[in-house]
């Protein structure tokens, strides 16, 4: 008896252990995908984009009056702007203390396309300047046509889903992810229907694991203080074969000062 109560103990612990040991890969999705928990204060150029009053994308402060978005979280709103507001300054993912920030105008890039997701950017003119402090800052632009080296870690935030179709978080989440070259994504997109254009950056981890998700769109990718990318889209979420995509800020750049005079 006692030594069929030891066996059972020991196989018992034994499923445990392997048990446990699964869950270290789970436990690793648990943020933006395979992320961390971050603050307003790491990230003060990050804006929550809503629309009709529920949260819609992220958005990227590039001067107190200039935002920037995906095409895609804006796309059918150029004639309903006032559906469009914007929340700066919080952490959490529900901050109804902060009063909503209204917009002035809307600028699709004229080339965005639904289909393919070419030129996914847009930009938001505000109706009042935002006072810049610890909390609500603008995020520095780049040259034109760079090409960022494969391998550059870039870091992305924002407040998308956990898990792919998971929850979303309470809290701003981050991630820091590998540029890799357009050729190796489009190569990793070939059997689908996404298409890769000289307008993407993309990024991830040969293993999966770390990516943006669902609600992470128009949200900011930065490498040493400059805004680089915009997150667009991807395949399933933080999935091995299917890299992040994102909206390169520095190849629409002359978009960006036709616009701004940034
Ligand atoms: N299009 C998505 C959005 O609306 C972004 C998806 C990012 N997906 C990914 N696998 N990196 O938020």
């Amino acid at each position: 008896m006692k030594v069929l109560l030891l066996i059972t103990l020991v196989s018992l612990l034994l499923g445990i252990g392997a048990l446990a040991g699964q869950f270290d890969i789970a436990e690793d999705e648990v943020r933006i995908v395979g992320g961390n928990a971050t603050t307003i204060e790491q990230f003060p150029y990050i804006a929550q984009l809503r629309i009709d009053n529920q949260f819609e994308c992220g958005a990227c402060i590039i001067s107190p009056k200039w935002v920037l978005t995906a095409g895609h979280c804006t796309n059918g709103y150029t004639e309903l702007i006032e559906n469009i507001t914007l929340r700066v300054g919080a952490t959490e993912f529900d901050q109804t203390a902060n009063e909503a920030i209204t917009l002035a105008n809307l600028y699709i890039h004229p080339l965005y396309n639904e289909t393919t997701q070419d030129y996914d950017i847009s930009i938001l003119l505000l109706n009042n300047n935002l006072v810049f402090g610890n909390k609500i800052n603008s995020i520095a632009l780049p040259p034109p046509n760079l090409v960022l080296p494969a391998g550059t870690l870039a870091t992305v935030a924002g407040w998308g889903t956990l898990t792919y179709l998971g929850a979303l978080p309470t809290q701003l989440q981050e991630v820091t992810v590998p540029i890799i070259t357009n050729e190796e994504c489009a190569l990793r997109y070939n059997d689908t229907n996404t298409y890769i254009s000289d307008r993407n950056l993309c990024a991830g981890y040969d293993q999966g694991g770390r990516d943006t998700c669902s609600g992470d769109s128009g949200g900011p990718l930065t490498a040493n203080g400059v805004l680089y990318g915009v997150v667009s889209g991807g395949i399933g979420c933080a999935d091995a074969k299917y890299p992040g995509t994102y909206t390169n800020v520095s190849s629409v750049r002359s978009f960006i000062t036709s616009v701004t005079g940034l």
